[in-house]
């Protein structure tokens, strides 16, 4: 599969099969109720725009996603924070450059509705995750320090 044949677009409603599949090829378990929240927050509130991309084959078949969120403040002004929470490209077609191509369009995307910074929260120990968001310009936040709680 050639990079240049994959075209990435606005995630759809219709898309939710295709998103949990990958998830699942991804993460060896179902996350369909995880997705099914997010979908409805997604597609049904009018709090947020609609920013999350899929990158698809010519013939459709959905083989990558990028969801986060960018919420409407007061007066329906879009806020210039946006944050990016799940990426998942199908193990099949990993490695051929779709993940950087699904951040590089979030963030044309976000740019273009006037974000300025995006945020994300990742696992320490998901060494794999870190290097592809450092290799992708992210950096350790100079503003967010995340604390918790052990019960
Ligand atoms: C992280 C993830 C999104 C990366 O997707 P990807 O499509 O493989 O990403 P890319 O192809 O852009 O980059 C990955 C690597 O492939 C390399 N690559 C890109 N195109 C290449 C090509 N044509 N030939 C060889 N290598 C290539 C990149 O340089 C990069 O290498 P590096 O790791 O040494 O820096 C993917 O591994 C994934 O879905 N992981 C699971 C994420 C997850 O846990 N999601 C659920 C919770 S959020």
């Amino acid at each position: 599969m050639n990079e240049s044949t994959i075209r990435v677009r606005l995630m759809k409603n219709d898309d939710f099969d295709a998103v949990v599949e990958i998830d699942e090829k991804v993460l060896k378990t179902s996350r369909q109720e995880f997705y099914e929240i997010k979908f409805e927050k997604l597609f049904k509130s009018k709090e947020y725009l609609p920013t999350s991309l899929v990158a698809e084959k010519p013939d459709g078949t959905v083989v990558g996603f990028i969801m986060g969120q960018l919420f409407m403040g007061e007066y329906g002004i879009f806020e210039d924070e946006a944050n990016l929470d799940t990426i998942g490209v199908d193990p099949d077609y990993q490695k051929q450059g779709i993940g950087e191509m699904l951040v590089n369009e979030y963030m044309d995307h976000l740019k273009e509705l006037g974000v300025r910074k995006v945020n994300t929260l990742v696992d320490r120990n998901d060494a794999k995750m870190l290097h592809f968001l450092n290799s992708n310009q992210f950096s350790a936040s100079t503003t967010i320090v995340s604390l918790e709680r052990i019960l």
